[in-house]
């Protein structure tokens, strides 16, 4: 009895700081102070949305609100879940529910869905909510194994202070304290970085990439493209301004209820690429997903040029420009996510001369040869994956790095007696496939759109097999 007591003693008080720092591990994510935290310790965001309208209507139908119930992420984690015996847990929820990972107050329901599900009390299923954000007292970088920002790799306060980046605000429902962190690419990086945590390998990088872009240089944070209207954005890309130097831009208004009217209130939606997900969960008139429809549309832009046109075999090689993504395009899941070209060259009588990229209409699949700006991942044995918790490196990566380009050579011959030909060129972006979402949810449950980014489509006449070039555009002399 003495000596249990004994040893209990012992564990308890050997339990040093860094113990406690990793008590929910793998993740990062530390409580400040370390002090005991139950769920009713985080506020629900609909008492946020009383006073913060503006913010809270843009979160509701975010990424960042579904990151929890998101039903892709819900069926890859159960899968995880059951091929690693519960060691994905604590790490895929560390960014996806925060909350119900420093509670511990996730539950398993193997038998639930295509694959099983996971279901968590109140605050803990909103995912990335206000009080997730807006608690966060720093971040714990020097604690990761790499050294960078990842794996959720931040320290929470909940408590009555919200942190953000007003000067002088004073809120009748909690205390406010202005935060550095809150104005720079960095909080986002605790879950814009994700690395494998047994093997390290950097799954995704998007905080990566981005450090060591243009717009870092420049100064230009993930927020001030994420966080304002995508026209916006347009603007802050191609001038390198940040949006509150942007002049014929006013982005003023109330912070919150019976506050003052401030310069700059910032979008909460956190647009991305995702029209599947926000349109899956909130209708067709999800602002979600009108947006990153939008958002979609203006990243890239196409270049083409005919390189060759001898004995009637024609090159043209299309120049894919990442304009105005702060990161790889696409980022994040690049193992999954598909930005693909599909080029298609006919003559003036319809003939086709090339067809590359282009949607199977009963398969959904994309043909073997098509362009996709994409990585392979492989697993400890050199087999292709599509499950994080397997990969242990890329075998080829193809996204565009920001402010970059990939150029992509086509061949076709002529008809003898062609006169004109027509060369169409198409963007596409699809989250994933279809082949992968019907595996996930069960097929049928859910139609991935394909996204048109942008199209370019060139025409030039051919007349006794030589090319009179009238298209400008069209450039032989690179
Ligand atoms: C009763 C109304 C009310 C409620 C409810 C409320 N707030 Fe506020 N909040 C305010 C006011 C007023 C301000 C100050 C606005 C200003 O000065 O422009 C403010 C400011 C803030 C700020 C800015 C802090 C800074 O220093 O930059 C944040 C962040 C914030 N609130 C988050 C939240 C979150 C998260 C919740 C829910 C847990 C919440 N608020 C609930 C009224 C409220
Ligand atoms: C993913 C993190 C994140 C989430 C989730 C989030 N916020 Fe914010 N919020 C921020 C950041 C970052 C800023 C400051 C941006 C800057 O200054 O560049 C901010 C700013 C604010 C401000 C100050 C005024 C403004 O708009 O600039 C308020 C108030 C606020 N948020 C309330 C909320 C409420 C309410 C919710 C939930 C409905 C919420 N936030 C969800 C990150 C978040
Ligand atoms: C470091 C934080 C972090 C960790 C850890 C993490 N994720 Fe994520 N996850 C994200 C972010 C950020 C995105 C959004 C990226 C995007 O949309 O491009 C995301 C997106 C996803 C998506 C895409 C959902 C969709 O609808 O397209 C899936 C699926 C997913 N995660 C599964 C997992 C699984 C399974 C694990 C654990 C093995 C995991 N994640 C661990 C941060 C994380
Ligand atoms: C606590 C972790 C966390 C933090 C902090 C965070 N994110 Fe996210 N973010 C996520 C997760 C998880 C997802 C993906 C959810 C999913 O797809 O299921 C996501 C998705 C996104 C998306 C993709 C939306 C889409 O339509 O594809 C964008 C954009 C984004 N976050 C931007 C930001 C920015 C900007 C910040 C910093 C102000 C930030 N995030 C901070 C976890 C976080
Ligand atoms: C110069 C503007 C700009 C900046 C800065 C920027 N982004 Fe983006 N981001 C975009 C655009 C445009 C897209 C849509 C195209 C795409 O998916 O790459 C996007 C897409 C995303 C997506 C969704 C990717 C997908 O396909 O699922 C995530 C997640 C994201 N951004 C996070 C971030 C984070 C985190 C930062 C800061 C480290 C950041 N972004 C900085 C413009 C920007």
């Amino acid at each position: 009895m003495v000596k249990i007591l004994i040893m209990a003693w012992i564990s308890v008080s050997a339990v040093s700081a860094q113990e406690v720092d990793n008590k929910f591990s793998p993740s990062y994510l530390s409580i400040k102070k370390h002090q005991e935290v139950s769920v009713k310790d985080w506020t629900n965001p609909e008492v946020c949305g009383q006073c913060h309208k503006r913010q809270y209507n843009g979160w509701k139908s975010s990424m960042h609100a579904n990151a929890f119930k998101d039903p892709v992420f819900q069926a890859l984690w159960a899968l995880g879940e059951k091929a690693t015996k519960g060691k994905t847990k604590n790490h895929c929820a560390g960014c996806h529910s925060p909350i119900g990972t420093v509670t511990d107050s996730i539950t398993f329901n193997p038998n639930e869905g295509e694959h099983g599900s996971f279901s968590a009390p109140g605050v803990a299923a909103k995912g990335v909510s206000c009080d997730v954000c807006h608690t966060i007292s720093g971040t714990n970088i020097l604690k990761t194994k790499v050294l960078e920002h990842g794996n959720s790799s931040f320290e929470m306060d909940p408590g009555p202070i919200k942190r953000a980046t007003l000067k002088n605000a004073s809120s009748p429902f909690h205390a406010t304290q202005y935060s550095e962190l809150h104005s720079s690419s960095k909080l986002c990086a605790n879950c814009h970085n994700i690395f494998h945590p047994d093997n390290n390998f950097p799954v995704e990088r998007t905080y990566d990439e981005w450090k060591y872009s243009i717009y870092a240089q420049n100064d230009i944070q993930c927020m001030d493209c994420h966080m304002v209207p995508v026209e916006v954005a347009i603007k802050v890309a191609d001038t390198l301004t940040r949006p509150h130097k942007l002049k014929d831009v006013d982005l003023s208004g109330l912070a919150a209820i019976g506050g003052p009217v401030r310069d700059l209130v910032h979008d909460h939606g956190f647009v991305g690429g995702n029209a599947v997900i926000s349109k899956a969960l909130g209708g067709n008139e999800s602002i979600n997903y009108k947006e990153s429809i939008k958002r979609l549309q203006n990243v890239a832009s196409l270049e083409m040029k005919v390189t060759n046109r001898d004995r009637g075999l024609h090159n043209v090689v299309v120049k894919v420009n990442n304009d105005r993504a702060g990161h790889n395009l696409p980022t994040s899941l690049t193992e999954v996510r598909q930005v693909w070209l599909e080029v298609v060259a006919t003559d003036e009588q319809g003939r086709e001369l090339l067809r590359s990229g282009t949607l199977d209409e009963k398969t959904n699949d994309l043909p073997k040869n098509t362009t996709i700006f994409n990585v392979t991942a492989v697993d400890k044995d050199g087999k292709h994956t599509e499950f994080p918790w397997e990969i242990v490196r890329f075998t080829t990566t193809n996204t565009i790095p920001p402010r970059g380009y990939k150029e992509v050579e086509y061949a076709f011959s002529l008809f003898p007696d062609s006169q004109n030909v027509t060369i169409k060129a198409t963007l596409h972006y699809r989250s994933f496939s279809q082949h992968l979402a019907d595996f996930l949810l069960g097929k049928g449950k859910v139609k991935v759109p394909n996204v048109e980014m942008v199209t370019l489509e060139k025409q030039y006449p051919v007349k006794n097999k030589i090319v009179i070039d009238v298209n400008k555009s069209i450039n032989e002399n690179h």
